[in-house]
């Protein structure tokens, strides 16, 4: 099947990219401490219906489907069919879909949990309000939403050595992913929380840092570095012998103790009784 014209992913959808998202899944269940919310998991029915928006190679969908009982109806959909794994459980579905357009009629009103992870990247101002209302027409009454976050607005490289050293590229990478970032989306975390004020009851937002534990500061950090030098290739940031010299750079500061940091979010909240 092919992908929407709407598709333009900018880390590429290679071998690379599906192992950062892998890695990604584990350490943010580690960082967070669970898969779904436990105030959602508490209240989901044997029978459930899940929905993983964005679901990229479906990590995530295919994590829940060992943990929640096999009576559970996944459903995992995503702009493009490229990274959706050749073999899944039974109650398990891939299918295409543009979150920034209404989904199939079929699917309104049928969920008890969207979770949506990491879309950031892929989002403009206007799209917050757009993909939180798509999303919100899935649920069922009462149905939850549950979106995380990792703040690409505020990254930090920080030192993890007791003595000073100056790191001379890592934060150059930063700032102009950073800035990249900003252009999209000037603060897409204010507008994830203000879509879901203005459309979802019993909001709630988990707020955790990403040098939490401090024995995934290093793996979170080589994650970050890996998509964010595939975004600079794919984005064509830097000629490609400066982007060689940046990537030799960022090694020799991740040598010497540099590591990333951010803040990951969970927001999550419930479909009002009666759709604004
Ligand atoms: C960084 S990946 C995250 C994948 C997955 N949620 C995870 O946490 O492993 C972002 C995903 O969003 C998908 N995506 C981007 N724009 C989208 C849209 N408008 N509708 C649906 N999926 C979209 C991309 O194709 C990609 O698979």
């Amino acid at each position: 099947m092919a992908s929407s014209a709407a598709d333009n992913y900018l880390l590429g959808r290679d071998k690379t990219e599906a192992d950062r998202l892998r890695d990604q899944h584990h350490i943010t269940l580690r960082n967070l401490g669970y898969a779904i919310h436990p105030r959602i998991q508490a209240q989901l029915p044997p029978n459930a219906r899940v929905a993983d928006v964005a679901t990229g190679t479906g990590v995530w969908a295919l994590h829940v489907a060992q943990v929640l009982p096999n009576t559970t109806d996944i459903v995992a959909f995503d702009i493009s069919p490229a990274q959706f794994p050749s073999t899944k459980p039974h109650n398990v579905t891939f299918t295409v879909a543009d979150a920034k357009k209404p989904f199939p009629q079929v699917h309104h009103g049928t969920f008890d949990l969207v979770h949506i992870r990491a879309l950031i990247a892929a989002m403009q101002t206007p799209d917050w309000e757009t993909v939180m209302r798509n999303v919100v027409q899935l649920l069922k009454p009462e149905g939850f939403v549950m979106w995380g976050e990792g703040d690409l607005s505020r990254l930090r490289c920080l030192r993890s050595s007791e003595e000073y050293v100056s790191f001379s590229t890592l934060p150059k990478l930063l700032r102009t992913f950073e800035a990249a970032m900003r252009a999209r989306t000037s603060d897409g975390i204010t507008r994830l929380s203000e879509a879901a004020e203005a459309q979802l009851e019993n909001v709630e937002m988990d707020v955790t840092s990403t040098d939490r534990l401090w024995d995934t500061r290093v793996p979170f950090t080589r994650m970050v570095v890996t998509g964010m030098l595939a975004w600079a290739e794919h984005s064509k940031a830097w000629p490609p012998e400066e982007l060689e010299e940046m990537r030799k750079g960022v090694a020799s500061d991740l040598d010497n103790g540099a590591y990333i940091r951010a803040d990951v979010l969970v927001l999550i909240g419930q479909r009002p009784q009666d759709l604004v």
